[in-house]
């Protein structure tokens, strides 16, 4: 893992890279007027609404909303994280990515102790397990051998509240309490977080531990308990037996998911060494795009009652997204009441492989599901159908899978795929119309409704210059209105970075509650756009927002001043401002 990359290079890359290169290299576009354009990468369409900025270094897509920086088209299209999108764009301009800590070596001193601590814990609960007769007998006897106990590092800790403190020569206090393995209690001790549990180790794809599983022997509870969140554990995106199965064989055929790490490791003891399991929570997308690196095919291994039904659909809707050629998902269901590690116990491990062979495809499943209550003879069952199936396959790469799934929902409702594809993506017989400037169109491509704020915060965000002409003392910026604190914050970096593009603004926000929202603003169609005097009618609009908005925030104020009136005396300070607003208009 390398260090963080400083936001400092981030902008310093967007203010070197070209959009309009980085787009045109992985989608040829066209030149229109002073922007360019193509069909929508993201979505399916004829007529492009795809549009890149050069000047904002900023790409959107009237059609879906889609909205970003190169960084963020990058991260987009090549379906990558953020981290090797940024190393992407560099090596396209040949400049190095910096780390702060000092390059890729320097990794955060910190976390090389958390990392020391998990080893040095992994390395006590492993050699505490050889001396526990009771942990012992217990793995023997849900009939796991030594070998596969070894292969899986299981452990024990043992009951007792500071043996890890005490023993484990596992690092300082700190250390422990920032690797989730010892609590704090309100009154201020300290203690071991597993006792008397089965320790199953949670390693990363180097084989690192950075996390536990601990099960009671007995039927106490909770039954597992696992680590917390700590800076190298994210549930989200671990799977346990990951490493493990990749040590089995480097590119396994498929991968099966399961649920519990027994089911894993009873799996593996009976020969099918390609299991994993999420760690408690659902499988979500950073799972299903960390599998499909390793693998082409995932088989979901669920409860064939209705919560794994349930839990299987949200397995599928976090799968979608990552579906591109060539990758395969299905569906196991287990007869009610088995799981994995019954399964393979009563059936051995040819049966169960034969399950695995006949798991249902992703595209039945999906269809059965959709249908289930719906009556497909009708017309408006049919018009149902197609309009439950438009939003999951609209989250799909464009590829054969996805013709496969409308063609296969065609013959379902009767429809040409052709039709049902333009039905799905609204672009239906009449085609859309050329200009978007008006009406509810707009609202219809961002889905939001425009307030003077947001007016001012989008016409400042996708053209910076305007910044200029925001007073320090507009009202806006010291009110507790929604908004107020970002437009101060955007116009403070504008004023600290000349010449600053859309894109890079962005890229200050990202991860941040207000990233969406900004992207959204960003793509914005104004109609001023189009204007041919375009930089005055901009400054025109700007103006008259902020005379709105500021008429909008003294309204507000004048309003909480009065209602306050009424329950309290106002001090001399709020009635002198509360008389100027009333004269005011
Ligand atoms: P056993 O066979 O009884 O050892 O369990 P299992 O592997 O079949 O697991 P089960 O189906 O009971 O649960 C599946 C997964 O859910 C487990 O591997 C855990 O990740 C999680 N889980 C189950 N019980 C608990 C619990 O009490 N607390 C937490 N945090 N997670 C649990
Ligand atoms: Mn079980």
């Amino acid at each position: 893992m390398a260090g963080r990359i400083p936001q400092s290079f981030i902008d310093d890359l967007l203010a070197r890279v070209d959009i309009v290169d980085v787009v045109d290299a992985r989608v040829p576009l066209k030149k229109q007027g002073s922007n360019h354009v193509a069909c929508c990468p993201f979505h399916e369409e004829k007529t492009p609404s795809f549009t890149v900025s050069p000047t904002k270094q900023f790409y959107y897509c009237f059609g879906c909303g889609a909205g970003g920086s190169a960084l963020g088209f990058v991260m987009e299209y090549d379906r990558v994280e953020f981290v090797e999108a940024v190393e992407t764009l560099a090596s396209e301009l040949g400049i190095e990515v910096p780390r702060s800590g000092g390059g890729r070596a320097g990794e955060d001193e910190g976390l090389e102790r958390l990392y020391a601590a998990l080893a040095a814990a992994d390395r006590f609960y492993q050699g505490q397990l050889r001396q526990a007769n009771e942990a012992i007998e217990y793995l023997r006897q849900r009939g796991i051998s030594g070998a596969t106990a070894k292969r899986f590092g299981l452990g024990y800790a043992p009951p007792g509240w500071s043996h890890l403190i005490d023993e484990a020569n596992a690092g300082s206090l700190d250390d422990l309490l920032r690797a989730g393995l010892v609590n704090r209690n309100d009154a201020n001790r300290t203690y071991d977080r597993f006792r008397g549990r089965v320790m199953y180790p949670i390693r990363d794809r180097r084989g690192r531990t950075i996390a536990f599983g601990g099960r009671v022997l007995d039927d106490g509870t909770p039954k597992y308990l696992n680590s917390p969140e700590t800076p190298v554990f994210h549930k989200g995106r671990e799977l346990y037996g990951l490493y493990e199965a990749r040590r089995a064989r480097r590119d396994p055929e498929r991968l099966v998911v399961v649920e519990g790490y027994m089911d894993v490791i009873v799996l593996a003891e009976h020969g099918i060494d390609y299991a994993v399991a999420t760690l408690g929570t659902s499988t979500g997308q950073a799972h299903a795009e960390r599998l499909f690196s390793v693998t082409r095919e995932i088989v979901f291994c669920f409860d064939g009652d209705e919560a794994g039904r349930q839990a299987a659909w949200r397995a599928m809707t976090h799968t979608l997204p990552v579906l591109t050629d060539g990758r395969e998902a299905r569906f196991l269901f287990l007869p009610e009441g088995e799981d994995p590690d019954s399964m393979v116990r009563a059936e051995g491990r040819a049966a169960f492989e034969d399950r695995l062979a006949q798991a249902k495809p992703l595209a039945d499943f999906l269809i059965e599901r959709l249908r289930a209550g719906i009556d497909t003879t009708s017309v408006g069952g049919r018009a149902q159908l197609a309009s439950e199936a438009a939003p999951l396959l609209k989250t799909m790469p464009a590829g054969v899978y996805h013709d496969l799934l409308i063609d296969r929902l065609a013959a379902q409702v009767g429809l040409s795929p052709e039709r049902l594809r333009a039905d799905m993506t609204g672009d239906a017989g009449s085609k859309r119309a050329p200009e978007r400037s008006e009406g509810p169109r707009r609202r219809a491509a961002s889905g939001i409704r425009m307030t003077p704020m947001r007016t001012a915060i989008g016409l400042l965000i996708q053209n910076p210059r305007l910044a200029e002409r925001l007073p320090d003392d507009h009202p806006a910026l010291a009110a507790d209105q929604p908004g107020s604190r970002l437009l101060a914050d955007l116009r403070e970096r504008i004023r600290a970075t000349p010449d600053v593009t859309t894109a890079r603004l962005i890229e200050a926000y990202r991860d941040t509650s207000e990233q969406k929202h900004l992207e959204r603003l960003a793509s914005w169609p104004f109609a001023t756009d189009a204007e041919s005097d375009r930089d005055q009618a901009l400054a025109r609009e700007f103006d008259d927002t902020l005379e709105r908005l500021g008429e909008q925030v003294r309204r507000a104020r004048r309003g909480a001043l009065l209602e306050a009136a009424r329950e309290r005396t106002l001090s001399a300070d709020e009635k002198r401002e509360l008389q100027t607003l009333m004269s005011a208009r």
